[in-house]
């Protein structure tokens, strides 16, 4: 059979089947939630250890209180890639994110690309929580005088790459543990979900207020804001604006998640109008947030100090106020646990999708008889995530978390002028302003991003990328149900070419 690498999904089929879907999407979910229960589902997403734990880390490195800075320019990239997901989300709005917008927009081979790089933001992403999240846990365990055992360490070298490898067993043991919840399919409750960002949310509220009120005590001192910029060491990437600018790679990882709220595109009451609203919203109030705790923390706390696991915590012990830590430990400890569940929900999903669209194997989208959910593809997704979270430094973790992402939005920013002339007779309830200058400008800034991060990275891309094409041409490729369908189209679903 001749394998048509461009063969898109028809998007009234994609409709339909999202309709009709009996699985784990569509199973008659109500459509409950609103516009503010779409923000919230996006705060949930959004805020984690990019801003509990690599704020710090990214501002000892790279960009010193420059990081504000960093932290605008991410911003204003999510805000071009935000706006090209919200005009997809109104148009297509069912579940399957990027991957879904790829296959009915930019044919089969980019959607493998896409489904096979978001496993890069959902599962590597998850493990870089977990991470994060086992710095906290210790943390707050400690306050209460309890002291967990020190991680084992080892050195390795593989292939003359000296590695040197931590056993983070606390994020090994939460990823299984969110893993046995989802798998169990306890769906979180709007309102526990709810619950947590509201906590989640005071607790930088909170930062922000004891802060201000301290610096303005103090007559705005310590400032060590001097320098802002510091000069560039001769590295690139290590201060100065390169410095600002990897900085700004590296704290994207903060701002992933608004795409989350896509997935939830076929449980929302009026997808058409609230999906916009969800994304943008949602981005915008954790843009801010992020603005002013990059620029206090770094106000109160020399940058070189802020290389810890806990540098909001570090921040806030300076302002004496310990019941706060305390707080700042609690909603750091409960928030991270369901950006961990969120994107171990969007992998497994992600890989059902995938699934049943005959690209992965079978496996990967069975539905357990009893839960009713994709078990076997939660667990092996939850053994890879708890075995990188144990194994893989955070640095990793988190840079080929943001390369993974980065690359989605530049492809769905591409895809949305794609889609203006491809198809310009469907109904856009919500239109991405300026096209194509806001689709151009989402790809380029993602591209910018992309390689201000470590050459490491790119290569670990491509390696990740190689792999993936070649299970595409092994196996999806021979198994997809749209080339199949190609071959003896159905008379009223035929799956439409790309040139
Ligand atoms: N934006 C999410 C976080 O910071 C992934 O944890």
């Amino acid at each position: 059979m001749s394998l048509r690498l461009f063969a898109r999904k028809d998007i009234a089929a994609l409709m339909q089947e999202a309709e009709g879907d009996g699985g784990e999407h569509g199973h008659g979910l109500r459509r409950a939630l609103g516009p503010l229960n779409l923000v919230t589902l996006g705060i949930g997403a959004i805020i984690g250890a990019g801003i509990f734990v690599i704020t710090g880390q990214a501002a000892a490195q790279f960009a010193g209180p420059g990081i504000l800075i960093s932290f605008i320019l991410a911003g204003i990239v999510c805000g071009f890639a935000g706006l090209c997901y919200a005009e997809f989300a109104s148009m297509i709005p069912i579940a399957g994110s990027a991957y879904t917008y790829s296959y009915a927009t930019l044919g089969e081979l980019i959607a493998w690309i896409i489904g096979w790089d978001l496993i890069l933001e959902y599962a590597f992403g998850a493990a870089t929580v977990a991470v994060g999240w086992s710095g906290h846990f210790r943390a707050f365990l400690h306050d209460l005088g309890v002291t967990l055992p020190a991680v084992p360490a080892s050195n390795l070298t593989l292939f003359g790459i000296h590695m040197h490898l931590n056993y983070d067993y606390i994020g090994f043991l939460v990823i299984m543990a969110i893993t046995t919840i989802l798998v169990i399919g306890i769906k979180e409750s709007a309102n526990f979900t709810t619950g947590i960002v509201i906590l989640k949310v005071a607790v930088v509220c909170m930062f922000i207020t004891l802060a201000t009120a301290f610096l303005m005590k103090h007559n705005w001192q310590p400032n060590y804001w001097h320098p802002f910029i510091p000069p560039n060491t001769g590295e690139r990437g290590h201060f100065g604006w390169s410095g600002i600018l990897r900085g700004a790679g590296v704290v994207f990882f903060a701002y992933i998640g608004f795409d989350a709220v896509s997935t939830a595109a076929q449980e929302a009451k009026n997808p058409k109008r609230d999906m916009p609203l969800g994304i943008l919203g949602s981005l915008v109030i954790c843009t801010i947030l992020y603005i002013l705790v990059s620029g206090l923390l770094t106000h109160l706390v020399p940058y070189s100090e802020l290389n810890v696991p806990d540098p909001v915590v570090v921040g806030i012990r300076t302002t004496g106020q310990q019941w706060a830590t305390f707080m700042v430990e609690l909603g750091a400890i409960a928030g991270l646990a369901t950006v961990m569940l969120v994107m171990l929900l969007g992998q497994s999903r992600v890989f059902y999708s995938m699934s049943r669209d005959g690209l992965l194997w079978p496996w990967a989208g069975k539905i357990h008889p009893r839960f009713r959910t994709p078990y076997l593809s939660s667990i092996v997704v939850g053994l890879f995530v708890a075995i990188l979270a144990t194994l893989v430094p955070l640095s990793i973790l988190d840079e080929m978390t943001s390369v993974g992402t980065l690359l989605a939005f530049a492809l769905v920013s591409a895809g949305v002028w794609i889609m203006r002339r491809t198809h310009p007779e469907l109904k856009r309830p919500f239109k991405t302003p300026l096209v194509p200058l806001v689709p151009i400008l989402g790809v380029l800034s993602s591209v910018l991003l992309i390689v201000s991060l470590s050459g490491w990275t790119l290569l670990r891309l491509v390696v990740w990328l190689a792999i993936g094409l070649a299970i595409y041409f092994t196996y999806g490729s021979k198994n997809s149900k749209v080339q199949a369908a190609l071959q003896s189209p159905p008379p009223e679903r035929a799956p439409s070419m790309a040139d």
